[in-house]
């Protein structure tokens, strides 16, 4: 029922698996969307404009200046019109494109236009699709917001062997049938503060130690909760990602810093996640000037640290009432820490993972959890991408808020 209704703009672009999306097109139409087919001019070298007119019962946009000129701002009514833009399959050139924001035909103009979410599901050969160009593509796309469907590796039309496959249709429609499960609006009226990123310590004005945290999961939640409908505020380390539309970002560098954003804002919130990978210590006397290496003996520099605050416990301790959520970071006893600091920092939740797994990297877009809970119970997830996972979490907490749990 999720798609009944619906208004669907489907991009196809010039891909051996262009085949495939005549199988999308008829099982969407199936299910009660509506859908407009609309085409680039390679896309017709794989498929005929006329078989996925005749499946979606519509005209396919083929042209950027159609010949009946009263349809002049076509792409605009279009545009306005649709509740999701999903291009698939996506080639190499077509990514390229939408990641410099060109718009020299029809598809690329209606994907720059649109106000809805744009979903892209790369086809193409692996070393097309591996190449750094098209990785660097898709890394600007993924920052700005958009949707990435990953490949399915396998056979592909050259023989080769590796990513780059459209997955099958029953996988393409169960990420459309999950976006349209309508969670939004779910969190309207809710506040919810996060933190992301590293944070920075200084030891003398150019110098500071830090970590590899690139906040793309906290970002992931904050962008969700603020679809679904939350007041959200993303207190923010130093990352390179732009804030998810409709959040309130504060950028701070060093820990003392964050902690003082996260209490000043402590109060209004209903629930907090603390996905930020805080340092637990900091240089306790930061030197004025530039450290000079003369300054120092042979033997080399002793830094004296010190700790920092920790946030978590003090909201843990300040705030029983809210939906407390933390994360644990852990390479060994995994289950035996995060469990202490479940315990210790008062949190209703903990994300656990270790980075050190495949698939659960810093800096990579996937993750593998386990949600540990208050009352003992613990749920492992399968490989997840950063986005799935942050609905997961946001879905438990839901859960946590209305039944106290
Ligand atoms: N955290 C925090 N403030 C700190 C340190 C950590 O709010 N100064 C939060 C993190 O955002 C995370 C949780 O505490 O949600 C656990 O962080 P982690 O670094 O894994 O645990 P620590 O308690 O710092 O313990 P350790 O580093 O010894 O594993």
């Amino acid at each position: 029922m999720a798609l009944r209704g619906k208004h669907i703009v489907l991009g196809v672009t010039g891909s051996i698996a262009a085949y495939k999306s005549a199988l999308l097109v008829r099982e969407l139409v199936k299910e009660g969307a509506e859908v407009r087919v609309v085409m680039t001019p390679s896309a017709c070298e794989f498929i005929t404009p006329l078989t996925l007119a005749t499946l979606s019962g519509d005209d396919v946009v083929l042209d950027m200046f159609p010949q009946d000129r009263s349809k002049g701002t076509w792409h605009i009514h279009l545009a306005l019109w649709a509740d999701l833009m999903l291009i698939a399959p996506v080639s190499a050139n077509t990514l390229a494109k939408l990641a410099q924001g060109m718009a020299d035909n029809a598809l690329a103009s209606l994907a720059l236009a649109v106000r809805c979410p744009l979903m892209i599901a790369p086809a193409m050969d692996t070393d097309m699709y591996v190449h750094a160009a098209t990785q660097h593509n898709l890394g600007v796309l993924r920052n700005r917001g958009v949707h990435i469907i990953e490949p399915e590796s396998g056979e592909l039309a050259s023989g080769l062997t590796g990513p780059g496959r459209l997955p099958d249709l029953p996988v393409l429609m169960d990420i459309l049938h999950r976006h349209f499960d309508d969670t939004s609006g779910t969190l309207t009226g809710v506040s919810l503060l996060v933190t992301a990123g590293p944070t920075r310590e200084a030891f003398d004005p150019v110098r500071y130690s830090g970590n590899h945290s690139s906040g793309k999961m906290g970002f992931a939640i904050a962008g969700e909760a603020a679809c679904r409908g939350a007041r959200v505020t993303l207190v923010a380390g130093p990352v390179h990602l732009s804030a998810p539309a409709g959040v309130e970002r504060i950028d701070v560098v060093s820990a003392q810093e964050m902690y003082d954003a996260v209490m000043q804002h402590a109060e209004t919130q209903d629930m907090f996640v603390m996905s930020a990978a805080v340092a637990d210590f900091t240089p306790a006397e930061p030197a004025d000037s530039k450290i000079k290496k003369d300054s120092t003996t042979d033997a080399g520099l002793t830094l004296r640290l010190k700790r920092t605050p920790d946030i978590l416990r003090t909201l843990g301790e300040r705030s029983r009432n809210s939906v407390l959520v933390g994360f644990a970071l852990e390479t060994d006893n995994e289950h035996e820490n995060a469990l202490r600091k479940l315990k210790e920092k008062h949190a209703r939740m903990i994300v656990l993972n270790n980075p050190l797994t495949e698939g659960a990297a810093f800096g990579g877009d996937s993750n593998i959890a386990t949600l540990l809970f208050a009352d003992g119970r613990s749920e492992e997830l399968p490989l997840l991408s950063k986005n799935d996972l942050a609905g997961v979490i946001l879905d438990r907490m839901q859960v946590l808020r209305t039944t106290g749990g």
